[in-house]
Formats: C-alpha cells, structure tokens, sequence
C-alpha cells in the first residue's frame, strides 16, 4: 500500500480491495460508514474514513421505511452514483439488496454487473454464508469483488421474525469460512456475540468488520446518520452516538425561523449593495 507517513497511515492513493483485505495482516483497524448520496459520501472521504458502504439500510433511512426489503438494484444504482462521484479516497462498496442475487447466479451476475458498471463502485456486499457460497464464487469468478454479510441479515427479518442478536456459533463459523473459501474480501459480522465475533476474526485470513460484534473485529462499521444522532428512537445496545445533529439541526432550523420573522435575518452583512 502506498501509504502517506503524515496522513496517519493512510493511504495516499484511492483504496483497493487488495489494500482494503492486506489491512488485516498489518493491524491496520478499518473503518467504515454508510452513505447514500454525495455530500456526505464527499465528506467522509475527506475526513479519512477507509470504506464507504451504499447500504441497503437507505431503504430506512432515506426512504423511511420499516425494513430494506423494498430497495432495489435501480435504487442501489441512483444512490451509489452520486456516492461514488464525490468520493476520491474511500473504497466505495454497493449492497446488493433484496431478491437481486436469490434467484440464481446468473441473475446475481447480472445485477453485480449492472451496479459496478453504473455505478463505478469498487465492490458489491451481500448478505449470505453457506447459503450464498455459489453465488459469492461465481461472482468473484468473474472478478466482482464481494464484501459478504453474515450474523443478523436484516434481509431475513421476515423469515427470523426480527433483527435479534445470532448466537447459533458453529453456524455463524460455517457462514463466515464459507464466504471466505467462496472468495469474498471482508465480511461484515452484524450482530454476533463479541466471544464468537473474536474467533471468527482470529480464525479468517480477511477483514471482519464489526456492527454489533464488539470490538475484536478487523473494522467496525456503522449507519453514518445512527452515529450522528439523526435517527430518532433507535437505541440499540450497539450504538454509541458521536453527535446529536437533530439537536443541533433543529436549534439552527428554529433560530433561522425566528429570526426571519422578527427580520433580523438578513441583515445589511448578507445584502448586496449597488
Ligand atoms: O445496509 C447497510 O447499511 C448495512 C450495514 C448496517 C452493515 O448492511
């Protein structure tokens, strides 16, 4: 990895899939936010983080919905665009959502097509162990790099009747050293105990990267606007909050609205003069 001695380790040229895997070897922590459109993908990136997910979790967060099941692949598509044109640093990774790699590889080749080529991204993340090992391998066979996603799988709420913590081990380690044999890079462990998280970190030769699976993985990542605070009502174990941006947007937002209607905005420091 090309890296910039005064940039605190990282590196100084965009990041690769090889670079982004090579971090484990050198004890090189990973971190990862979401981002679904360009002003925050641009500035995450400027601010150093290592990976940029275009997460399916845009389904609840832009559009408001109780799940990501509704996303799809076109969706993916309009959102990862904007993100991957603001980004310089970043390695910018695409979630494939729901039913867009369940009914066989080809359709999943076809899709993961579709969201590198229209996109630009680096790479695509499905959620799947054992049960997508094919498909993680065709996908890699055809140089697709895939980031894999397995523990919690938000796209099996249905079918789990919830977003709990999985706490089955040998399964969780079936899941993981499959995606790994299959070819994925990374796989983000969401969810899992931290004692099962850590020997399924010390057990594969790629990244884990950690939501909800304590801090022994390679990398952590977490949905940008949970960590800032924008999220109202959603306080799972897992979150820490680093900012309470409502708070802050809505004391801005009431100023503003105040002070047009007292007119003490503008005033003459933001008028123009003949
Ligand atoms: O869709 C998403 O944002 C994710 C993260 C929560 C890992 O899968």
């Amino acid at each position: 990895m090309t890296t910039d001695a005064d940039n605190g380790g990282q590196p100084a040229s965009p990041w690769t899939v090889p670079q982004f895997s090579a971090a484990k070897q050198q004890g090189r922590k990973l971190t990862v936010l979401t981002a679904y459109d360009f002003t925050w993908a641009q500035l995450l990136d400027e601010i150093g983080i290592d990976a940029i997910l275009v997460g399916d979790t845009l389904g609840m967060v832009v559009q408001g919905r109780n799940s990501t099941l509704r996303v799809t692949v076109d969706q993916m598509i309009y959102h990862a665009e904007m993100v991957v044109r603001a980004v310089k640093q970043a390695l910018v990774i695409v979630d494939m959502p729901f039913m867009s790699f369940h009914v066989s590889p080809e359709q999943a080749m076809e899709n993961a097509g579709r969201l590198i080529k229209e996109t630009g991204a680096a790479a695509v993340k499905l959620e799947g162990g054992v049960n997508q090992a094919g498909t993680i391998a065709k996908l890699t066979g055809a140089d697709v790099p895939v980031m894999a996603h397995v523990g919690l799988k938000p796209q099996s709420v249905l079918s789990i009747g919830g977003y709990k913590v999985q706490r089955a081990k040998q399964p969780l380690l079936d899941d993981a050293l499959a995606a790994q044999k299959a070819g994925a890079f990374a796989i983000v462990l969401e969810c899992v105990p931290r004692e099962i998280a850590a020997e399924i970190t010390a057990t594969l030769t790629i990244p884990t990267i950690g939501i909800g699976a304590g801090p022994d993985c390679d990398g952590q990542v977490l949905v940008t606007n949970d960590m800032l605070g924008l999220t109202p009502g959603f306080t799972p174990k897992f979150l820490k909050k680093y900012a309470d941006l409502r708070n802050t947007v809505e004391t801005s937002v009431r100023n503003y609205i105040q002070e047009t209607r007292d007119n003490s905005f503008p005033d003459d420091s933001h008028s123009f003069h003949e």
